[in-house]
């Protein structure tokens, strides 16, 4: 019996489609993915990292892991791309949409991220990544014709679910913000998540949402003791954390789970 539950958690050849997937956390979720016998095409702007992150799991896993060039702001290519995936390698069961522009905050240039300042172009960047990629690509998939149970899983953050707290990003000259449209694209996930859980409901289309806590990424030791003292467990999330998770809301163990926001951050909202 307890067996027979385990199973819902293979992914049996399901082909999944992850947005990102050049990306640091798409690794740890590629790896998951396939170790649960699905199947997984990675989609990302940069062909380069594309190329590296597949090195790692070709040998083991032939036929089973693809990349694909997309610009997912594109809806010309987000379009071709759905064509070229049914042509060629099979009907994605499930769409992860990961992709996003995270800004590091190292790499912020002074002064720039300050709600104040913040340009018009910086806005509409951040958007279209964040947030029209995975309109698009929730609109592609919806419209493949076939009555299969599938899955959307968008990742948000939990600053998706509250406001960021400054006080962590703000080195000597007090200039390093992080920014709204990093807010507004993971709450904007969570409300699209909604919408396409109700909207198709006829559709077999599970449509949930998971938000992350920060991941430990050899962070400076300044911003790590700043941020702990934030989270209950205090402390960050370590890359693989969140993998298990993935592989429950992407398989059938997740089966009457519909228009939710799974919390993954230490217990930081709770707060
Ligand atoms: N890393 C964290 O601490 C953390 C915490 C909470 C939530 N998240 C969320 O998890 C997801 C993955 O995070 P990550 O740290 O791996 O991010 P990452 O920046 O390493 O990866 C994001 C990927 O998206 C790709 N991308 C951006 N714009 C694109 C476009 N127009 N077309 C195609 N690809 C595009 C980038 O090239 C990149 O490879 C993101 O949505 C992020 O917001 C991350």
């Amino acid at each position: 019996m307890k067996g027979d539950k385990l199973r819902n958690f293979n992914l049996d050849g399901k082909l999944i489609i992850l947005t990102g997937g050049a990306g640091y956390l798409a690794e740890e979720f590629t790896e998951e993915i396939l170790k649960f016998n699905g199947r997984v095409i990675l989609v990302d702007i940069n062909l380069k990292l594309l190329k590296l992150r597949i090195k790692k799991f070709e040998k083991e896993y032939r036929n089973k892991i693809f990349t694909y060039k997309c610009d997912l702001t594109s809806e010309s290519q987000v379009k071709k791309m759905f064509g070229d995936i049914e042509k060629k390698i099979g009907l994605p069961n499930v769409l992860i949409n990961n992709a996003a522009s995270n800004p590091t905050m190292i790499k912020s240039s002074k002064g720039s991220n300050n709600f104040e300042n913040f340009s018009i172009n910086q806005w509409q960047f951040d958007i279209a990544s964040g947030l029209t990629s995975a309109f698009l690509c929730s609109k592609y998939f919806g419209k493949i014709n076939t009555s299969q149970n599938r899955v959307i899983l968008n990742i948000s953050s939990d600053l998706g679910l509250i406001a960021p707290n400054q006080g962590l990003y703000q080195d000597k000259t007090g200039s390093n913000f992080k920014p709204v449209s990093y807010s507004v694209v993971k709450h904007g996930i969570i409300g699209l998540t909604k919408y396409t859980a109700t909207f198709w409901n006829e559709k077999n289309i599970r449509c949930n949402a998971v938000a992350f806590g920060g991941v430990f990424n050899n962070q400076n030791l300044k911003f790590l003791n700043k941020i702990k003292k934030l989270i209950p467990m205090n402390r960050m999330a370590n890359k693989s954390e969140y993998n298990s998770a993935i592989v429950f809301l992407i398989s059938d163990a997740s089966s009457y789970m519909n228009g939710s926001v799974t919390v993954i951050d230490g217990g930081r909202t709770a707060w």
